[in-house]
């Protein structure tokens, strides 16, 4: 059990402001993201691809305990299937959106399997802070090659990409370590990419850091975050 790092009435805040920054660029969440908790248990036999898949609230502040400097809120709109990935045919996709607050972090990492375009969809600039890789670690001596919206780009290590609206680079598994943040305010960024657990495809630089986050249950969920699934759900 991860230790709580956030309350819930928190999460709630963030849910609210969240959904309604997310509105103000013309993009509405799917019908599942506004279930009550209530709701979500009585649909969860229907539902089971939802939950299976951790489609949904994603909201983490890295087990760190300070949001506003460190953490990411994100929503998976949709997301495939390991065993098709393994098969090469299938739903091989997943699609989140995100939000990066003004400085708000979210730490230097890499994945196994997940190749990802990140996209800055609107709000102020996306900054994309990239290393290369050696034997799997994030090596600051080591720079990047990367497509931003289909053209090669030559990286000095620790080069930092700043994506304005509408612009986005292609994230590379075990190649390309990230990590970003907004610059000069929020960014509402999109995120497509193959097929994504994010129980086991994250790698973090810092081992201290958790992809989801304990949560201190302070009062009811508004909306049950994909790590609530397990406990809440059954
Ligand atoms: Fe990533």
């Amino acid at each position: 059990m991860t230790k709580p790092s956030i309350t819930r009435s928190r999460i709630n805040e963030i849910l609210r402001r969240s959904d309604e920054f997310i509105r103000s660029f013309g993009y509405v969440l799917p019908p599942f993201a506004y279930w009550s908790p209530a709701e979500f248990r009585a649909k969860k036999d229907d539902a089971k691809a939802i939950i299976d898949s951790n489609m949904g609230w994603d909201i983490t502040d890295f087990g760190l305990g300070k949001f506003d400097e460190q953490g990411l809120f994100l929503f998976t709109v949709r997301n495939g299937n390991a065993d098709d990935l393994k098969k090469g045919t299938g739903m091989l996709y997943a699609e989140k959106v995100m939000i990066s607050r003004e400085n708000q972090y979210s730490p230097m990492h890499r994945h196994f399997l997940k190749a990802e375009d990140i996209i800055n969809r609107g709000g102020a600039t996306l900054v994309i802070e990239l290393f290369g890789d050696t034997d799997g670690k994030c090596d600051r001596s080591k720079g990047t090659v990367v497509h931003c919206d289909g053209v090669r780009h030559e990286f000095e290590p620790g080069h930092k990409l700043r994506l304005e609206p509408g612009q986005s680079v292609t994230l590379m598994p075990n190649e390309h370590w990230h990590a970003f943040w907004g610059e000069g305010g929020d960014v509402f960024v999109g995120e497509v990419s193959t097929v994504n657990d994010d129980n086991t495809d994250n790698v973090y630089e810092d081992p201290r850091i958790a992809r989801f986050s304990g949560i201190e249950e302070d009062e009811e969920p508004l909306h049950l975050l994909v790590s609530d699934y397990a406990k809440w759900l059954g």
